[in-house]
């Protein structure tokens, strides 16, 4: 008996020795995984708002699909165009390094995927960790194509603070009550503002504040006492947002996939194109919760001043309060709209968790003024001139109104060598200096329109200061560099003073991010270093903006040796 027993033993023994081997064997090489997804965009039936609209999807679902992967880990995603509409996919804040060829901005790194076709992106997450998104990068169309992207650390990395017990994708959107590609175009024509949306939204619903949604409303089930990371991302087109959870604090721990010192708020503003990650425990009575988001309006213009919910619903609240329509959940309180100090204040607390390394020694002293303007007409009562006093609007950085190319993307004329596409002088300062928040004479509101991209050698250290003017308004542009993240490191209101601001700076623990804001009326100044080569588009993430000019794109050289230098574009990249 005795030697049976322990034959048996060694036996199990040697067989979990074994398992185990296996087990870690397969352990190393899953590490990284490859995900494949098959993105079919196509137009589907939504109802929203008590209508149906013809509403253009990926796989049918609004929103879109969640990607979840891992830092290290690759994504092949075929884009198989079945709508009716050119369409470029791309993935916010992945930073695509070498290559700009699966970045997806409409005519800046791909033509257009056109009806009927497909493009496969191909890239991989190497280094980054936390929240981020995708969304369509042509026309309007990102008002309903877009989705959470989802990175988690490396298999057996923990995160750098408690485990949650559970995850929550937040997309905050924008929902028009028609067809926003015609909202687009008739803007487009009549050189007036593009119509406010008619609701906001959570996962794509509205919310109980507004018509035939009530039924539909977003709840998140959750365990009494526990701990829940919140994924929120501003996906809105057009519209800074602020967000709260009625009666719980949020943990701020990241910003657009950057951990971030830890610190508590009763409520966030994120801007579109951003993402923050909170952390809310479920320490509070037994109930609903509203969580709410409305606009942050930092322009003297109109805006939609609805309000979207979703419901935070323990799971041990007494059934009455979740069934009964006697108990309405509580609702928190948001900052009034145009709490430009709240805002502010938020956004200027983050940092990075302890010292990061920022360029000390600047190359590239970049100043760039942001706003709007306005086109004047020769016929003011032209139908294409319904903008302000009869003219158009339009925005620019350094009084240059970006142009989209027609003939070819810039990334791809640039590799081929066809000339005639893009110039390499957009200008490093403001052509002329004025006071940019003052009383700006009208000879400076029109500016000129060109296709113009600034060189940068590899590694090149830059610096720029976005600086806001009050050119028809100020306002907070949210401005979002592709292919980078940059250190924040610093921010004021007013015109930039380089003698005295720079003093300021915080070249210690500033946050990384790939979207950030001008106070309004003021300017914010971000550094990076240029290690990505290729064609990089910065631009404002309101959509209407961006319609109007405000972007201008870095053309960053290859550095020595392949792996400096950009890959070879796939060959199934669309062509003009
Ligand atoms: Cu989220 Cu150029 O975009």
């Amino acid at each position: 008996m005795e030697t049976h027993n322990l034959t048996v033993k060694q036996f199990s023994y040697c067989f979990f020795l074994s398992i185990f081997a296996i087990f870690s064997f397969q352990a190393h090489f899953s590490e990284a995984e490859t995900h494949y997804h098959d993105f079919v965009i196509q137009a589907r039936p939504v109802k929203r708002l008590c209508r149906t609209h013809s509403t253009i999807t990926v796989n049918g679902l609004f929103p879109g699909p969640i990607l979840q992967v891992r830092d290290g880990d690759s994504l092949v995603i075929k884009a198989i165009n079945n709508a009716r509409y050119n369409i470029t996919l791309h993935w916010h804040g992945i930073r695509q390094l070498r290559n700009p060829w699966a970045d997806g901005p409409d005519r800046i790194t791909q033509c257009p995927i056109q009806p009927g076709r497909s493009y496969t992106y191909r890239f991989t997450i190497q280094n980054q960790e936390g929240t981020l998104w995708w969304h369509a990068h042509s026309r309007w169309l990102r008002a309903t194509v877009y989705g959470a992207l989802i990175i988690r650390p490396k298999l057996g990395s923990p995160y750098p603070f408690p485990m949650p017990r559970s995850e929550i994708p937040i997309l905050l959107g924008e929902w028009w009550d028609r067809n926003p590609l015609d909202v687009e175009r008739i803007s487009d024509f009549t050189g007036a503002a593009p119509n406010v949306s008619d609701a906001y939204t959570i996962n794509g619903q509205p919310g109980d504040l507004y018509r035939c949604s009530k039924q539909e409303t977003e709840r998140f089930p959750v365990d009494a006492g526990a701990t829940i990371l919140l994924r929120i991302i501003n996906s809105a087109l057009n519209q800074e947002l602020f967000f709260a959870v009625a009666n719980h604090r949020m943990t701020v721990v990241a910003v657009d996939a950057s951990y971030t010192k830890p610190f508590t708020t009763p409520f966030i503003m994120i801007a579109p194109g951003q993402t923050t990650d909170v952390l809310i425990t479920a320490d509070q009575t037994p109930g609903r919760y509203y969580m709410a988001a409305h606009a942050y309006n930092s322009a003297n213009a109109p805006f939609d001043n609805t309000t979207t919910t979703a419901i935070l619903e323990y799971k041990s609240a007494p059934c009455n309060a979740k069934n009964g329509k006697s108990s309405t959940p509580i609702f928190p309180q948001l900052p009034g709209f145009n709490d430009t100090n709240s805002a502010i204040a938020f956004t200027s607390s983050l940092r990075s968790p302890s010292k990061v390394k920022v360029p000390l020694q600047i190359d590239h002293n970049l100043f760039f003024t942001v706003g709007l303007g306005l086109i004047n007409c020769t016929n003011p009562n032209s139908p294409r001139c319904q903008g302000p006093n009869g003219t158009r609007f339009t925005a620019s950085i350094n009084n240059v109104s970006f142009v989209q190319p027609r003939r070819n993307s810039l990334m791809q004329a640039y590799y081929q060598g066809q000339p005639g596409i893009f110039t390499t002088d957009f200008p490093p300062v403001p052509p002329i200096q004025f006071d940019y928040t003052g009383n700006v004479p009208r000879g400076l509101w029109q500016p000129v329109k060109a296709t113009k991209v600034y060189k940068l050698k590899f590694g090149a250290k830059v610096q720029i200061v976005f600086q806001d003017t009050s050119i028809v308004t100020i306002e907070n542009h949210p401005m979002h560099l592709h292919g980078y993240h940059f250190a924040v490191i610093g921010s004021g209101f007013g015109n930039f003073n380089p003698r005295t601001d720079p003093a300021k700076f915080n070249l210690i623990d500033p946050p990384f991010r790939n979207t950030i804001g001008n106070p309004p009326g003021g300017w914010v100044a971000i550094r990076f270093e240029a290690d990505n080569p290729g064609m990089w588009l910065l631009h404002c993430h309101l959509d209407s903006h961006l319609n109007w000019g405000l972007a201008m794109a870095f053309l960053v050289e290859n550095g020595v040796g392949k792996l400096q230098s950009v890959q070879p574009p796939p060959l199934d990249l669309p062509r003009c």
